[in-house]
């Protein structure tokens, strides 16, 4: 079994996950990087370059079997998890634009709902007994400001998945309190990845007009929430909600 502290962040090949991944990995923890995105492995290495201990995996986390294969990896190569970062998230885009709900098919609703939801589940399924033994652990849910208000240009199946996660994460978090284990989501509100830059520049604009901050946030901003809640003075955190969102929910 690793001496080190364990983390799993999943979607690490870009955006907010790489920089949870990099932060966790200088607070020296072990961290496995998952991504379907085969240019996992090229992050992985700048951070071993670092001197961080990191590794990838290429996994699709809409596909249930991969998913196993990821808690059987780290169940095989580690022997522990005590950090469980879901972070993997898709949000289709119309174009750049508002997604009106009468253009969402039940296969668009079901495949965002699928990387959103069904994967955070699954993994936290199979990776709590590993916390569970050890007495300690640490779940941490990317969901989105989308899960907590009401935002115009968000589609219903991106919205209805974040309000999910939320909801699971609260759920995790009462069943394993007494365990050592804490579960929280951060609510990120807009922040600078290549993700959220998908959007038209007027939609941006709009969303800068309305944040207080008056700025985007940036990924290392979502990695410091991510890092703290990880750590081992955070235990008595937990089931909580933490909106990162540059002074947003004031207005
Ligand atoms: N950027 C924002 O403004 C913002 C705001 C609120 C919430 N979020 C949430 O933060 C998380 C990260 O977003 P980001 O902006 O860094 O996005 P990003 O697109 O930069 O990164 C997402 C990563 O997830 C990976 N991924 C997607 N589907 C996957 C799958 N099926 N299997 C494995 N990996 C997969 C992608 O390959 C990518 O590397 C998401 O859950 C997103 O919903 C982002």
């Amino acid at each position: 079994m690793s001496e080190k502290r364990v983390a799993v962040v999943t979607g690490a090949a870009s955006g907010i996950g790489l920089a949870i991944a990099g932060s966790l990995a200088a607070a020296g923890m072990r961290v496995l990087l998952v991504d379907r995105d085969a240019a996992v492995r090229d992050r992985v290495r700048a951070l071993a370059d670092k001197g961080f201990e990191v590794d990838a995996l290429v996994a699709d986390l809409s596909r249930e079997d991969e998913i196993l294969g990821v808690a059987r990896h780290i169940k095989a190569s580690a022997g522990r998890c005590d950090v469980l970062v879901n972070n993997a998230g898709i949000h289709p885009k119309n174009k750049g634009d508002k997604f009106a709900m009468p253009e969402i098919s039940l296969a668009d609703f079901e495949t965002v709902l699928r990387v959103n939801l069904s994967a955070p589940f699954l993994l936290c399924r199979e990776l709590l007994p590993l916390m569970k033994a050890n007495g300690w652990g640490r779940i941490v849910n990317i969901a989105s400001r989308a899960g907590r208000t009401f935002i115009a240009p968000v589609g219903v199946h991106y919205s209805a998945s974040k309000a999910g996660l939320i909801g699971m994460t609260r759920q995790i978090a009462g069943e394993f309190a007494a365990f050592g284990i804490t579960a929280n989501c951060i609510a990120p509100g807009r922040i600078e990845t290549p993700l959220s830059s998908q959007s038209s520049p007027s939609i941006i604009e709009k969303a800068i007009q309305g944040i207080p901050a008056g700025r985007l946030g940036t990924t290392d901003e979502i990695a410091a929430v991510a890092n703290f809640l990880a750590s081992e003075g955070a235990g008595y955190v937990t089931g909580v909600v933490i909106d990162v969102n540059g002074g947003v929910f004031m207005s």
